[in-house]
Formats: structure tokens, sequence, C-alpha cells
């Protein structure tokens, strides 16, 4: 299918769906060679261009959404590999009121031919924003972490999506850092009855590449953090992680594929 439309979202902020995106969006164009869209949904609060250097973008989604400016003279090529929507960070008061959830949806399928992945970043917030992402995807990804309350928030994104028939791919448990008290796996996919298609350790790479406004997996692709972003784009795909150079060299000399 061409064009598949992802939606990251989760119903409580700081646990990593910015980052998720951003990451994704570089394996998914960098190691898997895919024709990638980021769309920042998040249009109250967005800061997916403030995590990839992006701030002086001549159109935004606002633009797209209020004013009826063509999605194509909003989208930016980017130094990542992959194209980015971003939203405004100073939206006019016309660019405040509330918006038909639908209308995303329309303006992203002007363009979904053009893309193998479009990955758009929802707002936390459990209104018309969020419901904007889930119209307009095809599947969810749901951010989540290994703790009591944002596991009840995850529950909650998990039936609204239910809800709305969007469907969920799976959950993405992060900023694990494998301590007892944590929440397992399988307590989490017990809870939500969700399985867990990726786990990405609290990583401080991630943190380093935040302060130098790149994707972890271009900034530092060896850590546990940006080989699980990886890992994840090729469960996307359906296709398997790139195998490094040397390895495949190696993989040569002994006659092995
Ligand atoms: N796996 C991780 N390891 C370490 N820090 C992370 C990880 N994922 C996200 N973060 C950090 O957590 C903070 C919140 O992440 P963000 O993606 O902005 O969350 P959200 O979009 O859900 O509000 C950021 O500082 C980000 O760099
Ligand atoms: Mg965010």
């Amino acid at each position: 299918m061409k064009g598949k439309t992802i939606g990251v979202i989760s119903i409580k902020g700081g646990v990593g769906k910015t980052t998720l995106v951003s990451n994704l969006g570089a394996a998914l164009a960098n190691k898997f060679k895919k024709k990638v869209l980021l769309v920042d949904g998040n249009v109250t609060a967005p800061n997916l261009g403030l995590h990839l250097g992006v701030v002086d973008a001549k159109h935004s989604l606002h633009d797209v959404l209020y004013d009826n400016t063509n999605i194509s003279q909003a989208i930016q090529k980017t130094e990542h590999g992959f194209d980015l929507l971003t939203s405004s960070l100073a939206p006019t008061k016309e660019q405040k009121k509330s918006i038909n959830p639908y209308k995303l949806h329309n303006r992203l399928s002007q363009v979904k031919e053009l893309y193998d992945f479009i990955v758009i970043d929802s707002s936390p917030n459990l209104n018309d924003e969020m419901l904007s992402t889930m119209i307009a995807s095809d599947e969810l990804l749901v951010v989540t972490g290994p703790d009591y309350p944002t596991l009840s928030c995850t529950m909650q994104a998990v039936k609204t999506a239910k809800e709305k028939k969007t469907p969920i791919a799976g959950l993405v448990l992060n900023k694990v850092r494998n301590k007892k008290f944590e929440l397992s796996v399988n307590d989490i996919e017990n809870a939500t009855g969700v399985p867990v298609l990726s786990v990405i350790r609290d990583n401080v790479k991630v943190l380093e590449a935040l302060s130098s406004t790149k994707p972890a997996v271009l900034y530092s692709a060896r850590n546990k953090a940006s080989l699980a972003y990886i890992e994840l784009a090729g469960k996307i795909t359906g296709e398997k992680p790139p195998i490094r150079k040397s390895l495949s060299r190696v993989k040569k000399v002994f006659g092995i594929s």
C-alpha cells in the first residue's frame, strides 16, 4: 500500500511521542530508503520542528488547515532524509479556533501517494487534535512507559482508538531502565490487550541527540535506543534491519549471505 499513515499517540506528555516520530522517520528514510513525511499534528503545542532544528518554515500545517494553503507548499525537505510538515509556533487568533477533525485526513490524502510512510506526531490531549490524528491514520502506535500512571493513560488511549475504530499496530514501551520496580512487557500487554512492538531503553544519547537537534538514529546509530528505533522501523516495513557493512563483509568471507 502506498502512503501508509501511522499516528503516534499517548494521552500523556513527555513519554516520547515526538522522539519516536523523529527517529522512526530517520530510520525509515535512511536505513530502509523509504520516502517519508513527518507531520506535527500537535497543533496547540508543536515541537517536532524544534526536535529537528526546523523553526523557519514559510508555511505551516496551520496555514494548510485554516487558510487553505496548498499542502505541497507547506512541506519542506530536511537534512535528515525525510520531508516535514511543521505546525506554527505562533499561530494567529483565527488559527487557534477548533477545527473539523476530518480536515487533516483530507489534506494529507492529497500527498499520500507521494510517500511510502506518513508519520503523525499527536497531541496528548484527548480532544479534536488527537481525533484528527486518529482519523488521518491507517494505524496507530501508542507510546507508553513502565509505570502505573502512564499505563492508566495508555489504557485510556487504547480504549479511545478502539471506539474510533482506528487499528492499533502496537505499543512502544519507552524509557525502560530494566529496574525491578518497573512494569514488565507482560504486565502491560495483559492490562491493555495490545502487543508491545518495541521496547526502547532510557538512553542518554537520546537527550544528547535532542540537544544537537538530530534524531538519535542519525546522531549515534549504535546505542540501544537507536537500534530499537531501527528494529521497529523494520517491523513496520516488514523488511530486515540493514546489516552493517563491516558485518556483511565478514559474512561474505565465510560464504554466509
Ligand atoms: N528512550 C529515551 N531515552 C531517554 N530520553 C528520552 C527517550 N525518549 C524520549 N526521551 C526524552 O524525553 C523527553 C520527552 O520526549 P518527547 O518525545 O518530547 O515526549 P512527548 O512528545 O510524548 O511529549 C525529551 O527530553 C526526550 O529527549
Ligand atoms: Mg511531543
